[in-house]
C-alpha cells in the first residue's frame, strides 16, 4: 500500500526542557496510544505499508531537534516530521480555535466558546502550513490519514495541492448533533464541512457521531448521502464507524510483567483491608471530574459503613493548562478534595489519594490491575481509551468498571454499570452495586468485555479503515 503519513496536531513524543535537561516522553491522550501502539505493533512492521511517517507541530526548538531529539528518535521505524510553528499564532490556534471553540463546542459545552476571528484565522494559518510542508513531503500512491479536530480543514487544502492521493481523515472526539453545530458562524462551519469533504473516507467512534456528521452535510451542504457515501463535486466520499481499539495484549501481559507485578503488590499492600476505586483522565472539563467527587462524597455520606474501607485513587495528567477553562477548574477540584478529605478523614485515613502527574505505564499498569473499582465517568468522551484499557488490565477478571453512558465507549461496553455522570444517586449507587458485586458476576461481565476489546484492537481498527479507504478509491475508480 505504499507510504503511511500520519498527521496529528500532536507527534507521539513531547519534549520538557528543564534547563539544561531535555527529557522525552510519550504524549498524553488516546490518538497517540492508539497510534504509537499500532505503530509499535509486530502486524504494521509485516504489513503492506512501505514506510511509516508521522508529522505533527514541534513542541521544541528547531535547535533540540537537531542536536537532542532527533538523535533519540532514529531507533523508531518511522520518520518524523516536525512542524515548527510560531508561537503566538499557535497559541490562537491551540489555546483558541482547537480548544476554546471546536472542543467546547463538540463535548456540547456551548457556554464556554470563545468566538473570535484572530482564532479563526490562525487556525487556517496552521493548517495551511501543515498543507505546504506535506505537499513537500509525499509522492503519488502515498496515503495520508489526518486524525482529529486540529486538522479539520486540511484534507480539502491538501486535496487542492495533491488531487490524486489518499486522504483518510479520523475524528477521535464526538461529531455533535446539527442543532449544536449550527451555532457556529456560517464561514467557519462551512469550512469544516468542506474541509472535512477533502478526505475519501472519514471515520468517526459511533454510528451517531456519523448520522450527525451526514445530517450537517446534508442541512448546509445539500450533500445527500446514500448509504454512508457521498457525492460532492464530482467524487465519491464515504464516512463509516470505526470506534477504536486498544492494544489489548500489552495492557493484558503487563500482569505479567515484574515490575508491574512488584507495583501492583506495594499498591495492595499500601492499602491493605481496603478497596480501591481508581480513576485516571487528563485534566479537562468534559472528563467530569466535580460531578464524579460530588457522586464519591453522596456515597460516603449514604454509606458510612464503607468510612476506612475504601480509598479513591484519583490521577490527573496535566493538559492544557494554560486555558482559563482548564485552570479555574484545577483549582475547583483541588478545593473540592481538600474539603471532602478535611470532611471525611479520620487520623489514620483519608478517603481521596490525589496526584496531577503523568504515570508512566508501568504504573498505570499497576493502578488499573490493584483497582476494585475503575469510576470512569466523563460527561462527554469520544470514545475513552482508559475504560477499555482498565478491563484490558484485569487479567483475573475480577474487577467492576463505572462507566459514563456519555462516553462513546459505552456502546461497545454493556457490561459495564453504567451511569449519568451528572447523576449523584446514580453514581453512588453504581458504586455500592460495584463494591457488593459477586464475583462470578464480575468475572462474567469482564469475560464479555474482555472478548470484543481482544477482538476488535488497535491493529484491526487501523486495518480496517485502510481497507475501507483502498475500497472507497476503487469505487471512485470505477466511477472516473
Ligand atoms: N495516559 C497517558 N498519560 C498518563 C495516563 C494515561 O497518556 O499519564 C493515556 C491512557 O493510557 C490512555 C490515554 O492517555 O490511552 C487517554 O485516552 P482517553 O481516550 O481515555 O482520553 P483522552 O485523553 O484522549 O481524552
Ligand atoms: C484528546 C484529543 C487529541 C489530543 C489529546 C491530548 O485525545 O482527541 O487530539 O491530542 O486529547 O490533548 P492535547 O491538547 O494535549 O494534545
Amino acid at each position: 500500500m505504499g507510504r503511511l503519513i500520519i498527521v496529528s496536531n500532536r507527534l507521539p513524543f513531547s519534549v520538557d526542557r528543564d534547563g539544561e535537561q531535555v527529557t522525552i516522553r510519550q504524549s498524553s491522550g488516546g490518538l497517540v496510544s492508539a497510534i504509537k501502539s499500532y505503530f509499535e505493533s509486530d502486524q504494521s512492521a509485516n504489513s503492506a505499508i512501505t514506510e511509516k511517517a508521522w508529522m505533527g507541530v514541534a513542541d521544541f526548538s528547531s535547535e533540540d531537534w537537531d542536536s537532542e531529539v532527533a538523535p533519540r528518535m532514529a531507533k523508531y521505524d518511522f520518520t518524523s516530521y516536525p512542524l515548527f510553528v510560531d508561537k503566538a499564532v499557535y497559541k490562537d490556534y491551540y489555546n483558541g480555535f482547537a480548544n476554546s471553540v471546536l472542543w467546547p463546542l463538540f463535548h456540547y459545552f456551548p457556554s464556554l466558546v470563545e468566538y473570535q476571528t484572530h482564532y479563526y484565522e490562525a487556525f487556517v494559518q496552521v493548517n495551511k502550513a501543515f498543507a505546504d510542508k506535506l505537499d513537500e513531503i509525499v509522492q503519488p500512491g502515498d496515503t495520508v490519514w489526518i486524525h482529529d479536530y486540529q486538522l479539520m480543514l486540511l484534507p480539502e487544502m491538501l486535496r487542492a495541492k495533491q488531487p490524486d492521493i489518499n486522504i483518510g481523515f479520523f475524528l477521535h472526539i464526538p461529531f455533535p448533533s446539527y442543532e449544536i453545530l449550527r451555532l457556529m458562524p456560517a464561514e467557519w462551519k462551512n469550512a469544516i464541512l468542506k474541509g472535512l469533504m477533502g478526505a475519501d473516507l472519514i471515520g468517526f467512534h459511533t454510528h451517531d457521531y456519523v448520522q450527525h456528521f451526514m445530517q450537517s452535510v446534508k442541512m448546509l451542504l445539500g450533500v445527500d448521502n446514500y448509504f454512508y457515501t457521498m457525492q460532492y463535486q464530482d467524487r465519491l466520499i464515504k464516512a463509516d464507524l470505526f470506534p477504536i481499539g486498544i492494544d489489548y495484549k500489552k495492557f493484558h501481559n503487563a500482569a505479567y510483567d515484574s515490575e508491574v507485578l512488584e507495583l501492583r503488590n506495594d499498591i495492595k499492600r499500601n492499602f491493605e483491608n481496603k478497596k480501591i476505586i481508581f480513576s485516571v483522565d487528563r485534566l479537562d472539563y468534559t472528563k467530569g471530574l466535580m460531578d464524579r467527587l460530588n457522586g464519591f462524597e453522596y456515597f460516603l455520606q449514604q454509606n458510612p459503613e464503607w468510612m476506612e474501607k475504601i480509598v479513591f485513587v484519583l490521577n490527573i495528567v496535566p493538559s492544557r493548562d494554560e486555558i482559563p477553562a482548564y485552570l479555574e477548574r484545577k483549582r475547583n477540584i483541588e478545593e473540592k478534595i481538600g474539603t471532602l478529605n478535611g470532611k471525611f478523614s479520620s487520623i489514620s485515613w483519608q478517603p481521596v489519594i490525589y496526584r496531577y502527574n503523568h504515570l508512566p505505564f508501568n504504573e498505570l499498569c499497576a493502578l488499573y490491575q490493584a483497582a476494585d473499582v475503575a469510576l470512569i465517568t466523563p460527561l462527554r468522551d469520544g470514545m475513552n481509551l482508559v475504560a477499555k484499557e482498565y478491563v484490558a488490565s484485569c487479567t483475573t477478571q475480577r474487577g467492576v468498571l463505572v462507566l459514563s453512558e456519555l462516553a462513546g465507549a459505552a456502546s461497545e461496553l454493556n457490561e459495564a454499570l453504567l451511569v449519568n455522570p451528572t447523576d449523584v444517586v446514580d453514581v453512588s449507587n453504581a458504586i455500592v452495586k460495584a463494591l457488593n458485586m459477586p464475583l462470578h458476576e464480575q468475572k462474567n461481565r469482564m469475560a464479555l468485555m474482555q472478548k470484543r476489546l481482544a477482538d476488535y484492537d488497535v491493529v484491526k481498527w487501523v486495518n480496517d479503515f485502510l481497507e475501507q479507504l483502498v475500497n472507497i478509491r476503487k469505487e471512485q475508480q470505477k466511477l472516473a
